[in-house]
């Protein structure tokens, strides 16, 4: 088979994600934090319902969520161990910039919840594929954060909102290696005529 080397194909069979620690600044700058915005926001949308949004945690707003973290586990854990306590105070400031993906799913009329579930989903690709495509690389995380009522709440999402991933974005100190793949045997089937 001829490898085919159009720039979208080589990027999406290229593209791996690098763990936050592995990400170093310098990260995106306005106008390319912008683009990749943009593109996300350009998801499939049944419904033109718009549903999910972005919270960017840049700067001093990544510490300031970690402590928002922190606080959590303190209030779990009040004898929390100073190791664990550093992984919660570091856990939006291991990479230069780190964007919440939040789905809006909410009943409606004429477009199930699941579809736009599946927005959000397809919205936070996009993001990633853009910000790769920057020349940047990316690690699609929702860890205990986004499961944690009192977190979401505390970084200002409705009760009815869910995290889909918070996308860590940075430079890559060196390029990954490849991970096993699913076989297509294994994935793909023809519907019989
Ligand atoms: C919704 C979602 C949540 C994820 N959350 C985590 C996570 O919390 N921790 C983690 O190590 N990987 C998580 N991953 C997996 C990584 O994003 C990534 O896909 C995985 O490390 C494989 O790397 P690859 O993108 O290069 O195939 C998540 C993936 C998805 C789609």
């Amino acid at each position: 088979m001829n490898e085919i080397f159009e720039p979208t194909i080589a990027l999406l069979q290229r593209r791996r994600s690098v763990a936050p620690v592995n990400l170093t600044g310098p990260g995106p700058t306005e106008r390319e934090l912008d683009t990749a915005l943009r593109i996300a926001s350009r998801a499939p949308d049944h419904g033109k319902l718009a549903p999910w949004r972005f919270l960017v945690f840049e700067g001093a707003a990544r510490e300031r969520a970690g402590r928002l973290a922190l606080e959590i586990k303190l209030a779990d854990d009040p004898l929390l161990d100073e190791a664990s306590r550093q992984i919660e105070l570091g856990r939006f400031s291991r990479s230069p910039l780190v964007i919440g993906v939040i789905s809006r799913a909410a009943p409606h009329v004429k477009i199930p919840e699941w579809e736009q579930v599946l927005s959000a989903g397809a919205a936070c690709m996009e993001l990633v594929i853009a910000v790769n495509a920057l020349g940047y690389a990316s690690t699609w995380l929702t860890e205990w954060c986004a499961y944690d009522v009192r977190f979401r709440t505390a970084i200002g999402l409705a009760e009815h909102e869910r995290i889909v991933g918070f996308v860590h974005v940075g430079r890559p100190k060196f390029a990954p290696e490849d991970r096993p793949r699913p076989a297509l045997a294994d994935i793909v089937a023809r519907f019989p005529a």
